[in-house]
């Protein structure tokens, strides 16, 4: 596997693969690598004969008070890892790579990017739409894996890439879980053993949730009660949303049908967490 940090040098390691017609796929991430991002390169390479990987901790993304000084930064580990997993070229930029000095043109998401991470992160989606689609033009891949573990950052880049007409398929990759049920997060390695085992909540309240589904409730109310009854039995936890929303759109629905998320986000500790489950409510 090889590792490029310009923009002339990607360019220059991929185009031969484009010049032979083959297809690539690319898996964008911050690091800190884990089995859930090896599962998307996974993916990736199911749908394309190349796959590029990119490491950046995006700062356009982080809030003033965020975590981005803190974000665990190990390039050495997510290279080995990578190349483990059958990716073919990691992009490492630096800042000024992405945001050229004089940088001033953002990408700004509305729709599935309001409410939820938007409300309770302002400035995030402006930050990962605008690192996305940067990314996109520096590697112009055929196919993008994103984790469906990032539920609304997922919706967000649907949007961005049909609103944008962007020549790039988005394909989701499950969330990937530990035994317990925690979803495998970067940011998890923020815990400590008493916080990490409170953060089993989080699967807990979902699941909950979900049982209450298949057992006919269809009352979004109900089912936001239900999830944060279960979430508040956690002493440590404190809960910023527990939601049932559309799965394209992100709205809050009143009366479940089609297909929906119910994204949570809480608090374990110092330690903002956030997971999800997908399903579809038939009508009853
Ligand atoms: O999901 C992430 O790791 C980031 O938000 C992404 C998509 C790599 C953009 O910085």
């Amino acid at each position: 596997m090889l590792t490029v940090r310009t923009a002339p040098d990607l360019r220059q390691a991929i185009a031969p693969w484009r010049q032979a017609g083959e297809r690539i796929g690319f898996v964008p991430t911050m690091g800190a690598l884990h089995a859930g991002h090896l599962s998307l390169v996974r993916l990736a390479r199911g749908h394309a004969s190349r796959v590029v990987a990119s490491v950046f901790v995006n700062p356009a993304q982080f809030g003033p008070n965020e975590d981005f000084n803190r974000y665990p930064r190990q390039p050495e580990a997510d290279a080995a890892m990578l190349e483990t997993a059958g990716c073919d070229l990691l992009f490492l930029p630096e800042v000024a790579t992405i945001y050229p000095l004089g940088h001033a043109t953002f990408v700004e998401p509305a729709g599935a990017a309001e409410g939820l991470e938007g409300a309770c992160r302002p400035g995030h989606f402006r930050g990962v739409a605008t690192v996305v689609c940067a990314l996109f033009n520096l590697v112009r891949a055929d196919v993008a894996v994103f984790g469906e573990k990032d539920a609304q950052q997922l919706a967000v880049i649907r949007q961005m890439v049909r609103d944008l007409h962007l020549p790039i398929e988005i394909v989701p990759g499950p969330t990937v879980r530990e035994a317990d049920g925690l979803a495998m997060s970067s940011r998890n390695a923020y815990l400590s053993p008493e916080e990490r085992r409170a953060a089993t909540v989080l699967h807990r309240a979902l699941r909950a949730a979900e049982t209450a589904i298949s057992q006919g409730e269809r009352r979004g109310d109900a089912v936001r009660e239900r999830l944060r009854e279960v979430l508040n039995t956690e002493p440590l936890a404190r809960v910023e949303y527990a939601e049932v929303v559309d799965a394209e759109t992100f709205q809050p629905v009143e009366t479940l049908r089609g297909r929906l998320v119910l994204p949570l986000a809480v608090r374990i500790g110092g330690t903002r967490l956030i997971d999800n489950i997908r399903l579809t409510a038939e009508e009853r």
